[in-house]
């Protein structure tokens, strides 16, 4: 046999992988027509979260809530306790959390910012500053809530959709010390550390920076508090580029995180593989003993928190399942395959590709549309009525208003998120995907603004409608 006959020889450099489970049960979807998708994306204002879910055709709104459970998940369901004091599914999630994330205290909450709630509440008086590296929205809105003042310690480059840094959810460390300097460490409660950061395109933030962090903290004896919800995603980000860390398990670099901080909130709906749920963790018995006090009005009882026994039992399972090398591995490469698609055909994204979504950069895709005009959220209704493909605008809507001047808060990034669910779409589905965007980049130029004609008080990018300008 010759060398060009030989198949083995048309192998690319690097082999292909696939996902480490096969499909179980299917849930058939509904294709639709253009103009049956005209008149739903006017219907619901131009926000794709106003869309009735049976007309949209991939759904890459969220990856919150929205991941396929494995059978063993599925299992445990069926072994739910459903007590109102003492689950035994509290006990298993409790263990999982410690083994996992290595906190001591764990209170259970429905979701991500009930815990965001309890947190703000407890830690935050009127007049404080909550330092971390950018803004999200729940996050930011209870902290605000509680009094508080969000300030942003992220370093420009994660401003830059265009800059290549590894670690775009590094800290700037001068930043958080001249906040320090200005107001006194006393009038910081903690500072808020997020792994990975959404709202910067699912960009990882580094081991270096988070001890660096940690010992300027200690220095002026502030607590660091974890947004945990996409920690594991961030362990696979330090293992790949983190020198030193090639080694070690994604399991091992998540509890080394956890161990820089004194607690975390978690929306379980993200890397802990369920459809609801979420968590405090806290290390300091009285704090927790207060977030007992707090969970018990606004949650539900501390061992379950406003999960039934079986969500809390898919929960403790997914969590193992989370932390998993292989599993993360095709996590996130899946999201690099949609990426590495859009960059070689030279669409705007947010670069490096992030670890839950491939982030459109709506402000060079239109870069004649003004930013008051929302050329985000356009972008995200256009390429629902190429493909019934549903997105979620990450730019000016999602900032809102400053609570001071109430005027628009424009962030640097004006973004459309393509957020890819755990474990539910397959290569081909991400294809068509990048297909669509690309057809939507190739029109760009006939795209016009929008004007908001309906703005709700609170987080408006979930209800707010718009017209075509
Ligand atoms: N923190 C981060 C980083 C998040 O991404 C979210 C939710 C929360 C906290 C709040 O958690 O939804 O369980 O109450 N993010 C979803 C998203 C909504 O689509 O990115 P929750």
């Amino acid at each position: 046999m010759t060398e060009n006959t030989n198949p083995a020889s048309k192998l690319p450099a690097k082999r292909s992988w696939a996902e480490p489970w096969k499909v179980k049960v299917v849930e058939p979807l509904k294709m639709t027509t253009r103009e049956q998708r005209e008149r739903a994306i006017v219907e619901a204002g131009f926000n794709t979260f106003l869309l009735r879910s049976e007309d949209v055709y991939i759904d890459l709104l969220t990856d919150s809530g929205t991941s396929a459970m494995s059978d063993w998940q599925w299992a445990g369901m069926m072994l739910g306790d459903e007590a109102y004091a003492g689950s035994k599914n509290f006990y298993h999630l409790e263990e999982a959390v410690r083994r996992y994330y290595g906190y001591r205290y764990i209170v259970p909450t429905h979701q991500g910012r009930g815990a965001e709630n309890i947190l703000s509440r407890m830690l935050i008086e009127p007049g404080d500053f909550v330092p971390g590296n950018m803004y999200f929205t729940t996050t930011r809105l209870h902290q605000e809530l509680a009094g508080g003042t969000f300030v942003d310690i992220i370093i420009p480059e994660a401003h830059d959709p265009a800059s290549e840094h590894p670690f775009k959810g590094d800290v700037d460390l001068a930043a958080l010390e001249s906040l320090i300097g200005r107001v006194g460490a006393e009038k910081i409660p903690y500072i808020s550390l997020a792994a990975t950061v959404n709202m910067a395109g699912g960009q990882p933030i580094s081991m270096k920076s988070l001890r660096a962090v940690r010992a300027l903290a200690q220095k002026h004896g502030i607590r660091i508090i974890l947004d945990a919800t996409r920690a594991v995603e961030n362990a696979y980000f330090i293992q790949q580029r983190e020198e030193g860390y090639r080694n070690k398990s994604v399991a091992e670099i998540l509890r080394e995180i956890c161990d820089c901080t004194d607690g975390c909130t978690m929306s379980g709906k993200k890397d802990a593989l369920v459809n609801i749920g979420g968590w405090l963790a806290l290390n300091e018995y009285e704090l927790y003993e207060e977030a007992r006090n707090l969970v018990v009005v606004y949650e539900g009882l501390h061992t379950y928190g406003g999960m039934a026994g079986r969500d809390m039992e898919a929960m403790a399972r997914g969590i193992v399942e989370s932390v998993q090398d292989d599993h993360i591995r095709a996590r996130i490469g899946q999201v690099e395959y949609l990426g590495a698609k859009l960059v070689e055909w030279g669409v705007p994204v947010v670069r490096p590709i992030g670890g839950h979504a491939v982030f459109l950069d709506a402000r060079n895709f239109y870069p004649h549309i003004p930013q008051d005009q929302f050329p985000a959220q356009m972008l995200a209704a256009e390429l629902y009525l190429d493909s019934g493909v549903r997105a979620m605008e990450r730019g000016v809507v999602s900032a809102g208003r400053d609570p001071q001047t109430g005027e628009h808060r424009f962030p640097k990034l004006e973004l459309v998120r393509l957020t890819i669910p755990r474990r539910v779409y397959t290569q081909a589905h991400i294809d068509v995907t990048a297909e669509s965007v690309a057809a939507v980049y190739g029109q760009r130029q006939s795209a016009r603004g929008l004007k908001m004609v309906y703005e709700p008080k609170y987080l408006r990018f979930f209800q707010a409608k718009f017209e075509r300008m």
